[in-house]
Protein backbone atom coordinates (compact mmCIF):
# COMPACT_ATOMS: atom_id res chain seq x y z
CA UNK A 1 0.00 0.00 0.00
CA UNK A 2 1.24 3.08 -1.14
CA UNK A 3 0.83 6.22 1.50
CA UNK A 4 1.47 9.81 0.59
CA UNK A 5 3.58 11.75 2.68
CA UNK A 6 2.18 13.70 5.54
CA UNK A 7 -0.63 11.21 6.09
CA UNK A 8 -2.44 12.34 9.15
CA UNK A 9 -2.77 8.54 11.06
CA UNK A 10 -5.19 7.66 13.97
CA UNK A 11 -4.28 4.53 15.72
CA UNK A 12 -6.35 3.10 18.33
CA UNK A 13 -6.28 0.37 21.13
CA UNK A 14 -8.52 -0.25 23.97
CA UNK A 15 -4.83 0.80 26.24
CA UNK A 16 -1.15 1.05 26.16
CA UNK A 17 -0.33 -1.89 24.04
CA UNK A 18 -1.23 0.18 20.58
CA UNK A 19 1.81 2.11 21.27
CA UNK A 20 4.40 -0.93 20.29
CA UNK A 21 2.39 0.09 16.91
CA UNK A 22 3.00 3.46 17.02
CA UNK A 23 6.52 2.86 17.63
CA UNK A 24 7.08 0.83 14.76
CA UNK A 25 5.36 3.14 12.25
CA UNK A 26 7.27 6.18 13.70
CA UNK A 27 10.63 4.49 13.38
CA UNK A 28 9.78 2.84 9.91
CA UNK A 29 8.53 6.84 8.23
CA UNK A 30 10.20 8.82 10.39
CA UNK A 31 8.57 12.67 10.29
CA UNK A 32 6.69 11.29 6.78
CA UNK A 33 3.61 10.86 8.59
CA UNK A 34 1.62 12.91 11.54
CA UNK A 35 -0.13 10.19 13.94
CA UNK A 36 -2.90 10.90 17.09
CA UNK A 37 -2.75 7.65 19.27
CA UNK A 38 -5.88 6.77 21.15
CA UNK A 39 -5.86 4.73 24.20
CA UNK A 40 -9.68 3.82 25.49
CA UNK A 41 -8.55 2.97 29.07
CA UNK A 42 -12.01 3.85 29.80
CA UNK A 43 -13.15 1.00 28.52
CA UNK A 44 -9.91 -1.65 28.90
CA UNK A 45 -9.73 -4.08 28.43
CA UNK A 46 -11.59 -5.19 24.98
CA UNK A 47 -10.68 -8.76 25.53
CA UNK A 48 -13.52 -10.09 27.26
CA UNK A 49 -16.15 -7.40 25.48
CA UNK A 50 -19.20 -8.70 23.36
CA UNK A 51 -18.58 -7.57 19.63
CA UNK A 52 -21.13 -5.22 20.38
CA UNK A 53 -19.64 -3.11 23.02
CA UNK A 54 -16.29 -3.41 20.99
CA UNK A 55 -18.04 -1.66 17.79
CA UNK A 56 -19.61 0.49 19.72
CA UNK A 57 -16.07 2.32 21.35
CA UNK A 58 -14.67 2.02 18.11
CA UNK A 59 -17.25 4.18 16.55
CA UNK A 60 -17.27 6.85 19.15
CA UNK A 61 -13.03 6.79 18.43
CA UNK A 62 -13.24 6.40 14.79
CA UNK A 63 -15.97 9.93 14.81
CA UNK A 64 -13.58 11.40 16.88
CA UNK A 65 -10.33 10.58 14.42
CA UNK A 66 -12.78 12.04 11.44
CA UNK A 67 -13.18 15.13 13.06
CA UNK A 68 -9.72 15.41 12.76
CA UNK A 69 -9.13 14.71 9.47
CA UNK A 70 -7.86 11.20 10.23
CA UNK A 71 -7.42 10.04 6.59
CA UNK A 72 -5.97 6.53 7.55
CA UNK A 73 -7.33 4.22 10.84
CA UNK A 74 -5.16 1.62 12.33
CA UNK A 75 -7.19 -0.60 15.08
CA UNK A 76 -4.00 -1.63 16.73
CA UNK A 77 -5.94 -3.99 18.75
CA UNK A 78 -6.19 -7.57 18.27
CA UNK A 79 -9.56 -7.63 20.22
CA UNK A 80 -10.99 -5.32 18.36
CA UNK A 81 -9.61 -6.18 14.76
CA UNK A 82 -10.98 -9.84 15.40
CA UNK A 83 -15.08 -8.88 15.82
CA UNK A 84 -14.96 -5.00 14.34
CA UNK A 85 -12.55 -4.61 11.38
CA UNK A 86 -15.52 -5.50 8.80
CA UNK A 87 -18.13 -3.97 10.34
CA UNK A 88 -16.65 -1.00 10.58
CA UNK A 89 -15.09 -0.51 6.94
CA UNK A 90 -18.63 -1.24 5.76
CA UNK A 91 -20.09 1.19 7.78
CA UNK A 92 -16.99 4.20 7.15
CA UNK A 93 -16.31 3.99 3.73
CA UNK A 94 -14.90 7.26 3.65
CA UNK A 95 -11.92 6.33 5.25
CA UNK A 96 -9.19 3.65 4.67
CA UNK A 97 -8.95 0.86 8.60
CA UNK A 98 -6.79 -1.44 8.70
CA UNK A 99 -6.28 -3.81 11.36
CA UNK A 100 -3.86 -6.31 12.88
CA UNK A 101 -4.91 -9.81 11.72
CA UNK A 102 -4.03 -9.77 7.55
CA UNK A 103 -0.69 -7.99 8.01
CA UNK A 104 0.72 -10.29 10.27
CA UNK A 105 -0.29 -13.32 8.79
CA UNK A 106 0.53 -11.86 5.43
CA UNK A 107 4.32 -11.29 7.57
CA UNK A 108 4.40 -14.99 8.48
CA UNK A 109 3.43 -16.49 5.00
CA UNK A 110 6.01 -14.00 2.83
CA UNK A 111 8.74 -13.83 5.68
CA UNK A 112 9.45 -16.97 8.02
CA UNK A 113 9.65 -20.49 7.35
CA UNK A 114 7.77 -21.75 10.03
CA UNK A 115 5.13 -24.92 10.34
CA UNK A 116 3.91 -25.04 13.92
CA UNK A 117 2.42 -21.86 15.31
CA UNK A 118 0.87 -20.91 18.80
CA UNK A 119 -1.42 -18.00 18.80
CA UNK A 120 -1.90 -16.32 22.06
CA UNK A 121 -4.24 -13.40 22.39
CA UNK A 122 -7.24 -12.18 24.52
CA UNK A 123 -10.33 -14.32 25.32
CA UNK A 124 -12.09 -12.59 22.28
CA UNK A 125 -9.03 -13.07 19.76
CA UNK A 126 -8.99 -16.59 20.59
CA UNK A 127 -12.94 -17.31 20.59
CA UNK A 128 -13.76 -15.71 17.27
CA UNK A 129 -10.71 -17.62 15.91
CA UNK A 130 -9.82 -14.71 13.24
CA UNK A 131 -6.57 -15.82 12.88
CA UNK A 132 -6.64 -19.51 12.26
CA UNK A 133 -9.73 -18.05 10.07
CA UNK A 134 -7.21 -15.89 8.37
CA UNK A 135 -4.57 -18.69 7.89
CA UNK A 136 -7.05 -21.25 6.78
CA UNK A 137 -5.76 -20.98 3.10
CA UNK A 138 -2.11 -22.15 4.17
CA UNK A 139 -0.40 -24.77 5.36
CA UNK A 140 0.51 -24.34 8.72
CA UNK A 141 -0.45 -26.72 12.42
CA UNK A 142 -1.89 -24.10 14.46
CA UNK A 143 -2.61 -24.02 18.74
CA UNK A 144 -4.58 -21.01 20.37
CA UNK A 145 -4.40 -19.78 23.61
CA UNK A 146 -6.29 -17.38 25.33
CA UNK A 147 -3.88 -15.15 28.14
CA UNK A 148 -5.67 -12.46 29.51
CA UNK A 149 -3.61 -11.81 32.90
CA UNK A 150 -0.79 -10.31 30.22
CA UNK A 151 -3.10 -7.03 29.67
CA UNK A 152 -3.32 -6.45 33.35
CA UNK A 153 0.42 -6.77 34.00
CA UNK A 154 1.38 -4.57 31.20
CA UNK A 155 -1.67 -2.09 32.17
CA UNK A 156 -0.09 -2.05 35.73
CA UNK A 157 3.71 -1.37 34.28
CA UNK A 158 4.43 -4.98 35.11
CA UNK A 159 5.64 -6.27 32.03
CA UNK A 160 9.28 -6.86 33.22
CA UNK A 161 8.60 -7.87 36.67
CA UNK A 162 8.94 -12.03 38.14
CA UNK A 163 5.32 -12.01 38.07
CA UNK A 164 4.97 -11.89 34.54
CA UNK A 165 7.71 -13.61 33.97
CA UNK A 166 5.66 -16.48 35.75
CA UNK A 167 2.32 -15.59 34.53
CA UNK A 168 4.31 -15.96 30.84
CA UNK A 169 5.85 -19.23 32.04
CA UNK A 170 2.69 -20.75 33.77
CA UNK A 171 0.64 -20.02 29.81
CA UNK A 172 3.01 -21.41 27.67
CA UNK A 173 3.80 -24.63 29.64
CA UNK A 174 0.66 -25.57 27.85
CA UNK A 175 2.21 -26.18 24.78
CA UNK A 176 4.89 -28.36 26.31
CA UNK A 177 4.16 -31.29 24.78
CA UNK A 178 3.97 -29.55 20.83
CA UNK A 179 6.48 -28.76 18.41
CA UNK A 180 6.60 -25.25 17.89
CA UNK A 181 8.49 -23.55 15.96
CA UNK A 182 6.38 -19.97 16.10
CA UNK A 183 4.70 -17.98 18.60
CA UNK A 184 2.75 -15.18 17.81
CA UNK A 185 1.69 -12.69 19.92
CA UNK A 186 -1.56 -11.98 18.69
CA UNK A 187 -2.15 -9.39 21.35
CA UNK A 188 -0.87 -5.83 21.23
CA UNK A 189 0.72 -5.64 25.01
N1 LIG B 1 -4.88 -4.49 22.87
C1 LIG B 1 -5.73 -5.61 23.07
C2 LIG B 1 -5.48 -6.64 21.99
O1 LIG B 1 -4.53 -6.50 21.21
C3 LIG B 1 -5.53 -6.22 24.41
C4 LIG B 1 -6.13 -5.41 25.49
C5 LIG B 1 -7.60 -5.60 25.63
O2 LIG B 1 -8.07 -6.71 25.92
O3 LIG B 1 -8.27 -4.63 25.46
O4 LIG B 1 -6.20 -7.59 21.90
Amino acid sequence: MHIKKQTKIGIFDSGLGGLTVLKSLSRKFRNQHSYIYFGDTAHLPYGDKSKDSIIKYSKKIIDFFLKKKVEIIIIACNSASSVALKDLQSIYKEVTIIGMIEPSVEYIVNHTNLESISIIGTETTIKSNSYVKAFSSYNYNLYSLACPLFVPLVEEGWENSDIALKVAKKYLSKFNNKKLDGLLLACTH
